[in-house]
């Protein structure tokens, strides 16, 4: 039998997607989709439907976590993410943590128990991938109130007062496990730890920031569900790719499309199986040209255990069809 080469994408489900932005429209406010186990199954539902995918990812954020602990966190319209910020004068509280037991309780609860029903509605061969932003970039949200170009708050305050910044880390590693273990009890097979913004940190705080923290959690989560697979994306991490697969203890690691093919294949999918990396921007470009680069990662890592996947999410001005094109092209390759 020929090996299948299995496929999923990040943000499979979103504003590409008509039905997805029909299920929007009804809706108050993007929280309120997470937090409706209803609504957040179906739209992780939604791209299996269409596309049969080997994954679903569940439809959810990775700003559930510091809502859920009690900050400010909403979404605007042509925006994005909107957070009070965390500053050094005004931290996170010490009874952050707390917040998960209260208030913070209801909203995930809410996410659980839409990972129990994707599980009961999926396929029996689809595997249900769970989630959560790794500290590091979650943080960046936290302080930088949102989407930022240059991080220069977190990072600033991560060299001037790293006792205190690595005290919010903490919470952080603590909430993350416990989210994690969380949608584990609930159904996930799997899980990914969200590492977007660790291209912005020099070799020392990669080891500190992200490292560090990325394995606490694996440990966490191994300590209660040994052996359970977890896949790290440490985004734009470069040839800190090498140190973070030695030391997290992940089983799979995500790829950017800015990783070459060749140093992948011989660094990374010899130690660990890969995911990844097609460029998000090829599914805007026609057929022919993402046949080619398709063709080109399949062939790259067609020596070793390779997830096909982009290099981050779906973006949202790509035609649905693109996205049934690319999964017909993995399909139909055959090593
Ligand atoms: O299909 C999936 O991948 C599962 C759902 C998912 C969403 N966000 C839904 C979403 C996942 C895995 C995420 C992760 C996430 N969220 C990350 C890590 C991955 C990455 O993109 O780097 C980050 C950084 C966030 C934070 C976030 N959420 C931002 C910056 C934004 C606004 C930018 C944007 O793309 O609009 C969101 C909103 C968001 N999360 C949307 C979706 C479908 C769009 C919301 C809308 O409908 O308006």
């Amino acid at each position: 039998m020929p090996e299948r080469i299995p496929v999923w994408l990040m943000r499979q489900a979103g504003r590409y997607l008509p039905e997805y932005r029909e299920i929007r429209q009804q809706a108050a406010g993007f929280l309120e989709l997470c937090y409706t186990p209803a609504l957040a199954t179906e739209i992780t539902l939604q791209p299996i439907r269409r596309y049969g995918f080997d994954a679903a990812i569940l439809f959810s954020d990775i700003l559930v976590l510091p809502d859920a602990l009690g900050q400010k966190v909403w979404f605007e319209e042509g925006i994005g993410p909107r957070l009070e910020p965390v500053t050094r004068e005004a931290p996170l509280g010490s009874d952050a943590l707390d917040h998960l037991q209260g208030a913070g309780q209801e909203k995930l609860t809410a996410v659980y128990e839409a990972v129990e029903r994707t599980r009961v509605d999926l396929p029996a061969d689809c595997t249900l991938i769970g989630f959560a932003g790794s500290p590091w970039t979650v943080a960046t949200y936290m302080i930088e109130g949102g989407t930022s170009r240059g991080f220069e708050r977190i990072r600033q305050w991560a060299v001037s007062d790293p006792s205190g910044f690595g005290a919010l880390l903490d919470i952080l590693v603590e909430a993350t496990s416990r989210h994690l273990i969380g949608q584990i009890e609930a159904g996930a097979e799997a899980v990914q730890l969200f590492e977007s913004h660790a291209g912005v940190l020099d070799a020392d705080g990669f080891e500190r920031w992200v490292v560090a923290p990325n394995r606490a959690i694996v440990h966490a989560v191994r300590k209660k569900f040994p052996d359970f697979p977890i896949i790290g994306f440490p985004r734009g991490a470069g040839v800190n790719i090498s140190s973070y697969i030695e030391k997290t203890g992940v089983n799979v690691v995500g790829l950017d499309q800015t990783v070459p093919l060749g140093w992948a294949a011989r660094h990374v999918q010899s130690v660990l199986p890969v995911q990844g990396n097609l460029d998000p921007i090829y599914l805007l470009s026609d057929n022919e040209t993402i046949l080619r680069q398709v063709h080109s990662i399949l062939e790259a890592f067609s020596e070793g255990p390779h997830i096909f996947n982009l290099g981050h999410g779906v973006i949202k001005e790509t035609d649905p069809q693109s996205v049934d094109f690319l999964v017909k092209t993995v399909r139909e390759y055959r090593r």
